[in-house]
């Protein structure tokens, strides 16, 4: 009795199941919104303008980290009005010069692509030519030292109040704190970023880079705040200020050292040479030679000429999974089940051993024929390429890395071109521009003031005298 009950109380739900679903709508499906996009290009790849095409720039920096950061922009397609002080322009035009009477390397190297309009700022007619340019651009770009631009008179308000879809972007030694209102070169940055103290050996001084990561790598991280506001933009309508440290943007590339600084309070940092000499760790991350930076152990090796060549050398990582192969390779089959050396916790106190063995095949040969050897078993080694040979290197001018422009007062020189590749952004790298060369044609088609207007403001000496550029073509 009890089963047909439970039977029928089954079926009465299931009809009531039924009669719910048959009496549900289908349920709607919300509207699928497609953003507006334009049509897809059927011009060939590289034939459909540049990236940042339409993009016009007031670049009011000057030096190196500025610079970059605007050079980049004017690669991917970006008009740069490069603004300098009449008669002297960029300190670094006249900085390092190694040709008598031309712009220096220093100079051409960081300001390919770009337009230059001389003008005093600091005359009334000058901010009249600003104010036109604030109207004008799409971006501001500056590395004064930290209230020159306030001083100017070209505080962020009023950027705003006359252009609020203007990006303003600055590169600053420091962030808001104690030293905001320091003036820092690359050096500065690099010492209070953190690279310093973890560069070189940790017996010796703290060491500065060759690579300029505050100055070049602190233009790189405000090309892309600079093109992310732009890209907000396009969503919101105004613009905002963008502000890179050098400081933080130094940090932010030396972040595995901040990684290191923590895993310090665990325990020794078993992949630094100094662990296998039994030298004790303090409480800061310690300078590690050459050690490598990541997990995988390795250090820079002599090769072949090491005697007389300071570049006969080559950085080998002892890569884990290719412990063998470097075992066989060097002459040390027993390694690859002997205890002491088989597994990495076992080789990492004895790094120097391990190290001191690879040189002994590694100085039996040059530096390519280390390369060769080991890129053959996938052993991930480098050779220490000097200038010399980077400049010569045929692959890197196939692919523009390496470019050589010519210079109507310097003649042929060599740059370094986009190392950014896009495949529908073609970079063509052109020489930088004559101070002022620029200044006729952006006052009237950029800026669009009549000839009457121009001859007012040439007369005021706001843009200085005749640009150089006439009497250089
Ligand atoms: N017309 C008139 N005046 C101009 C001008 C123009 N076109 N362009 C610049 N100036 C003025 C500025 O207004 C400033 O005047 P002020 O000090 O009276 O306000 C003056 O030139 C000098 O500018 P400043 O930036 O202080 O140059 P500097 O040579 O004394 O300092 C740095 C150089 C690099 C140390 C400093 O600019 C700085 O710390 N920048 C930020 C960090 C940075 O980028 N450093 C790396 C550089 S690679």
């Amino acid at each position: 009795m009890a089963k047909k009950i439970a039977k029928k109380a089954k079926a009465k739900a299931a009809a009531k199941r039924t009669k719910v679903k048959a009496k549900a709508k289908p349920a709607k499906r919300p509207a699928l919104k497609l953003a507006k996009a334009p049509r897809v290009s059927s011009k060939p790849w590289g034939k459909d303008g540049k990236a940042l095409d339409g993009i016009k720039i007031l670049d009011f920096t000057h030096v190196q980290s500025g610079p970059t950061c605007t050079q980049l922009l004017a690669w991917f397609g970006a008009d740069v009005i490069k603004v300098e002080r009449p008669g002297q322009g960029d300190i670094t035009r006249g900085q390092l010069q190694d040709v008598p009477n031309a712009d220096s390397l220093y100079f051409t190297m960081l300001n390919h692509n770009k337009r230059s309009i001389t003008l005093d700022s600091k005359s009334k007619q000058g901010m009249t030519v600003l104010e036109r340019l604030v109207k004008t651009c799409d971006v501001l770009v500056e590395n004064f030292a930290p209230g020159a631009l306030d001083r100017m008179g070209l505080t962020w308000e009023r950027i705003h109040s006359w252009n609020p879809r203007m990006v303003v972007a600055s590169v600053k030694g420091f962030g808001p704190g104690p030293y905001e209102e320091c003036k820092v070169y690359e050096n500065v940055a690099q010492c209070a970023g953190g690279s310093a103290s973890t560069t070189g050996f940790h017996d010796g001084l703290p060491l500065v880079t060759g690579a300029q990561i505050g100055d070049s790598g602190t233009g790189l991280h405000l090309a892309l705040g600079i093109v992310c506001a732009l890209m907000q933009r396009n969503r919101t309508g105004r613009g905002q200020r963008v502000l890179c440290a050098m400081q933080d943007g130094v940090l932010n590339l030396c972040r595995v050292k901040l990684r290191d600084q923590q895993r310090l309070a665990h325990g020794p940092l078993k992949e630094y040479t100094q662990f296998g000499q039994g030298i004790p760790f303090g409480e800061a991350v310690p300078r590690a030679g050459n050690d490598s930076g990541g997990g995988q152990p390795g250090v820079i090796l002599k090769c072949k000429g090491w005697e007389t060549d300071p570049n006969a050398y080559i950085y080998f990582i002892t890569q884990a999974p290719v412990w063998e192969k470097i075992c066989e390779l060097i002459g040390e089959p027993g390694w690859k089940t002997h205890p002491d050396y088989a597994k990495p916790p076992a080789r990492l106190p004895r790094l120097t051993e391990i190290f001191g063995r690879i040189e002994r095949w590694t100085m039996t040969k040059t530096k390519f024929e280390v390369m060769n050897e080991c890129n053959a078993l996938d052993i991930p080694v480098g050779p220490i390429l000097s200038m010399k040979e980077i400049a010569e290197e045929p692959s890197l001018r196939a692919t523009g890395t390496v470019v050589e422009v010519d210079h109507p007062t310097r003649g042929k020189y060599l740059s370094v071109g986009n190392p950014i590749k896009l495949t529908d952004s073609i970079t063509e790298v052109k020489r930088s521009p004559l101070l002022g060369e620029h200044t006729d044609e952006i006052l009237s088609r950029v800026l669009k003031f009549t000839s009457r207007e121009i001859a007012d403001i040439k007369a005021s000496g706001a843009t200085g005298e005749a640009p150089k550029a006439q009497a250089a073509e």
